[in-house]
């Protein structure tokens, strides 16, 4: 049966809406060229594909990533205060967490925030039986905007931990804006673990994005099956390509779905016209140096502490120089 958003978004005619997704979703599709925000690929089934991209042979990012942490976690955990609160930004399965979690007998709360709720729940609860001195509190939202750390553990010095180069998500005047957000939630001298994908061959970065069973696409191309199941859309999926390629000059991989042919799709009611070959573009994925991103941090009041690196990822410490506290709740 359908929900009462879904119907009321089918309606006939456009519709003025304040849910954020269709608002998003109509003003990307809207705008020249089409682009769509990437943080809506992680609906239940987006989280699944992800996770299941995170098993791939062609996608290095986190298998190096894991290496790193587990190779490194009792010299990143000695940089954490005592009795501090790990926040964790876009947590997913929160797998990285516990290599720290398991490494920092002293870190008495967890804050995993993401936008998907759906692991978040159940892997807290499995969290608290695997650490059962820890207290912890999920919350799903969006990581960009404030969100309320639980009364309880507010008085806590915090840790920031934002694994998987999900800051390569953000154009890099937005991943400055969210170093800055990061440190007013974190605090003054706070440290922030990263991890951040390195610039490198074609040969590697092509594949990991383009793999050969096609979960990828599939990812990629949740997005319209979610528009279809969310706003009453009528993509028909067939009719639309994966396309993932490095753009050299702006250093980073870029994922688009061409429709295949001159089309017309009705998204809330509202008719989004294709070009044969147009493309809506849904993801950059920013590749860095050690020192583009050591400039980045720099430049938004954090300094590098140290980097772990073998090559093709790299997991930053950097410690929070901005003064500024008030906005820390
Ligand atoms: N940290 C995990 C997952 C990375 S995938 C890892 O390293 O493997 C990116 C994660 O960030 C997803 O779980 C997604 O739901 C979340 N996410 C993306 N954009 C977000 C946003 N704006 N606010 C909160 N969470 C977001
Ligand atoms: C979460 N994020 C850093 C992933 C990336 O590599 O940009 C998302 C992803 N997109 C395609 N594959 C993986």
């Amino acid at each position: 049966m359908a929900s009462a958003r879904q119907t009321a978004l089918r309606a006939a005619t456009p519709i003025e809406t304040a849910d954020p997704f269709a608002t998003d979703v109509l003003a990307g599709l809207s705008a020249k060229p089409k682009r769509l925000p990437p943080k809506y690929f992680y609906d239940a089934a987006g989280s699944a594909l992800f996770e299941r991209i995170t098993q791939l042979p062609e996608y290095y990012p986190t298998r190096c990533e894991l290496a790193l942490l587990r190779d490194n976690a009792p010299a990143i955990a000695s940089l954490f205060p005592p009795n501090c609160a790990l926040i964790e930004f876009g947590a997913g399965s929160s797998r990285k967490a516990r290599i720290l979690l398991g490494a920092a007998a002293t870190v008495e709360a967890y804050v995993p925030v993401d936008i998907s709720g759906d692991f978040l729940q159940q892997d807290a609860a499995q969290l608290r039986r695997d650490f059962p001195h820890l207290a912890v509190y999920p919350v799903v939202g969006d990581f960009t905007q404030s969100f309320a750390i639980p009364a309880t553990i507010a008085t806590l010095p915090r840790v920031g931990f934002f694994p998987g180069s999900t800051i390569g998500n953000f154009e890099p005047h937005e991943a400055a804006k969210f170093l800055r957000h990061a440190g007013a939630i974190l605090g003054h001298g706070a440290v922030l673990v990263i991890g951040v994908d390195l610039v490198k061959d074609t040969k590697i970065l092509c594949p990991a994005y383009n793999d050969a069973e096609g979960v990828t696409a599939k990812f990629n191309l949740n997005l319209l099956a979610r528009i279809n199941r969310e706003l009453g859309a009528n993509f028909d999926l067939a009719t639309f390509e994966h396309h993932a390629c490095y753009n050299r000059e702006q250093n980073r991989i870029e994922m688009h779905l061409a429709s295949t042919k001159r089309q017309k799709v009705k998204v809330a009611g509202k008719a989004i016209g294709f070009r044969a070959g147009e493309t809506i573009h849904t993801e950059n994925s920013y590749k860095y140096t050690v020192e583009s991103f050591q400039a980045l941090a720099r430049g938004s009041s954090w300094s590098p502490l140290k980097v772990w690196s073998d090559g093709f990822f790299s997991v930053h410490a950097i410690r929070n120089q901005e003064s500024e506290v008030s906005s820390r709740n």
